[in-house]
């Protein structure tokens, strides 16, 4: 039986769709079946970042309304293991979000990890997938917006949907964060109160494979930099003790 993630942020932009497809790809290197559902309506992007949008003809709605049989939605990356269920077009296509919980019941014999890359905020998208997933994964970034949001996300909000809690600080840059929080990185993980599943840091290569339609993990032996950080997320997921990435 698989798990599934929820990967949410209160804010927009943190880097939750880039988690999704690269923690999804070190989990496929690690020889599992990782299906990434985008819940994103109106928004899709995975499809982009993994270079298949022109493979895409049927999506997570056409699945919630019946119109067509999960398989038939699914597409296969060229990575193997590593599949995806794309986001609807068009943002209310589809009002029965409730159903996903029961899709991923079903999903989660056929795969052994399923991402759920939500929308920022808690809106419909966002309630259902933390409520469908054993497991949410909260992107932040370092910045003041952020600190107060993880606050009100792990301890108020997304605690209503899901127990079982993680954070993710990402794009981490030592210098500004030395120069510009007072505590460090501690400042973060105190505000959001949940333990820390991993620090991504701040890397070019990132929107370089964006332009790509890859991931920016390609392999399990990258040393340094982001791919290295989504790698040690994925092994400490698989429940390996990897220590933290000395940024
Ligand atoms: N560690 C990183 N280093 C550098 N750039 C990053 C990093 N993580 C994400 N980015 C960049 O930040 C931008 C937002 O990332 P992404 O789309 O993954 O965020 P998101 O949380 O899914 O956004 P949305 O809320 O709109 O869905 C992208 O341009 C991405 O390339
Ligand atoms: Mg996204």
């Amino acid at each position: 039986m698989g798990k599934v993630i929820a990967v949410t942020s209160g804010k927009g932009g943190t880097g939750k769709s880039t988690l999704a497809v690269n923690c999804g790809m070190a989990l496929s290197l690690l020889k599992n079946r990782v299906l990434l559902i985008d819940t994103d309506a109106g928004l899709r992007a995975l499809d982009i970042m993994l270079g298949i949008s022109d493979r895409v003809v049927y999506d997570l709605a056409d699945i919630l309304s019946g119109r067509c049989e999960p398989a038939k939605a699914i597409v296969k990356t060229p990575w193997g293991r590593l599949s995806l269920l794309p986001a609807p077009v068009v943002e209310d296509e589809c009002d029965s979000a409730e159903a996903l919980s029961e899709l991923c019941k079903q999903l989660r014999q056929c795969f052994d990890f399923i991402f759920l890359d939500s929308p920022a905020g808690m809106g419909k998208w966002a309630r259902a997938a933390a409520a469908a997933a054993d497991q949410a994964i909260l992107v932040v970034t370092p910045d003041p917006v952020c600190i107060r949001d993880a606050d009100r996300m792990a301890g108020h909000v997304l605690s209503r949907h899901v127990d079982d809690i993680r954070l993710v600080i990402n794009r981490v840059q030592p210098n500004i964060l030395r120069k510009k929080l007072d505590g460090g990185l501690d400042v973060i993980i105190d505000a959001a109160s949940v333990q820390l599943i991993g620090i991504v840091p701040e890397d070019r290569q990132i929107s370089l494979a964006a332009y790509d339609g890859k991931p920016v993990v390609q392999t399990l032996h990258t040393r340094g930099g982001a791919a290295e950080a989504y790698c040690n997320i994925a092994r400490r997921l698989c429940g390996e003790d990897v220590p933290l990435m000395d940024i």
